[in-house]
């Protein structure tokens, strides 16, 4: 299996990448991962679209499919969101640094987040997947809260998997989201339609790999909470290198 793989050269039109969506399902998995680098080089629409035509299998609550994906390739309104993340990864990136001063590992993550809020205007396309409606007066607020947000985040996945298959870097960010408001303004979104998170997509700069991720035995419990049989069982390829 290629792990280590760049994105397509060459040619990148729908027609010469498509069939790069067939990749094996294990192998997108274990080497999806948040590719932030990307460059500014465009991005078939006709890419995207298959990307977000793949996301749309995913289940949501009662089927009730209320989702609607903008996809940002203006400038414009690029820069204003940049100027959100810059605002939230202040604070964020500050507090993270201080947190985990010393780890190589999430200093390259911190790294990687601040060249992509540094580059955010050059990034070629960025998908913003929202929700219809919004959880009132539910008299049930944490399964209500669970099954609204829950509808959105299977397709962010499918949508990962589909970019990674074809080779385009994908990372699943919410901080440029932090006003709502602003989103909303930027996006042209009505009241009942509420921006989630964002994928910004572009062919990438780095690599995908392996990710690194706790043993399955560790986070698996059997029955009853705690009783953990198979601590310790591990498979060569849930080894990861930090990223
Ligand atoms: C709900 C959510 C919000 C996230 N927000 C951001 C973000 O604002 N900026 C960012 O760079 N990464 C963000 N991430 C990405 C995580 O940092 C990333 O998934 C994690 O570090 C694992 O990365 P890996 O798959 O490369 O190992 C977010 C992930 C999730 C699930």
């Amino acid at each position: 299996m290629t792990i280590n793989e760049r994105g397509p050269e060459g040619d990148r039109s729908y027609a010469a990448v498509s069939e790069r969506f067939s990749m094996p399902l294990d192998e997108a998995m274990l080497t999806q991962r948040a590719v932030r680098k990307v460059l500014p080089d465009p991005v078939d629409d006709e890419i995207v679209l298959r990307c977000i035509e793949l996301a749309l299998r995913a289940p949501t609550g009662s089927n009730g499919q209320n989702w609607e994906f903008v996809v940002v390739k203006d400038r414009s309104v690029l820069a204003t969101f940049a100027r959100r993340y810059r605002s939230a990864w202040r604070i964020y990136g500050g507090i993270g640094e201080r947190v985990t001063a010393g780890d190589p590992s999430m200093s390259k993550i911190l790294a990687a987040v601040e060249w992509q809020v540094d580059h955010f205007e050059e990034i070629p396309v960025v998908v913003v997947p929202c929700l219809r409606g919004a959880v009132r007066f539910a008299p049930f607020p944490t399964i209500a809260q669970t099954s609204h947000y829950g509808s959105i985040y299977p397709s962010v996945q499918n949508l990962l998997l589909a970019a990674r298959a074809v080779g385009l870097g994908a990372s699943l960010i919410t901080l440029p989201l932090w006003s709502v408001a602003m989103a909303r303004r930027a996006l042209g979104l009505p009241l009942s339609v509420q921006p989630i998170c964002m994928v910004p997509l572009g062919w990438p700069r780095g690599r995908y790999g392996p990710t690194t991720r706790r043993p399955v035995g560790e986070v698996v419990h059997l029955d009853t909470y705690g009783r953990q049989p198979w601590r310790g069982v591990e498979r060569a390829d849930s080894q990861g290198a930090a990223g």
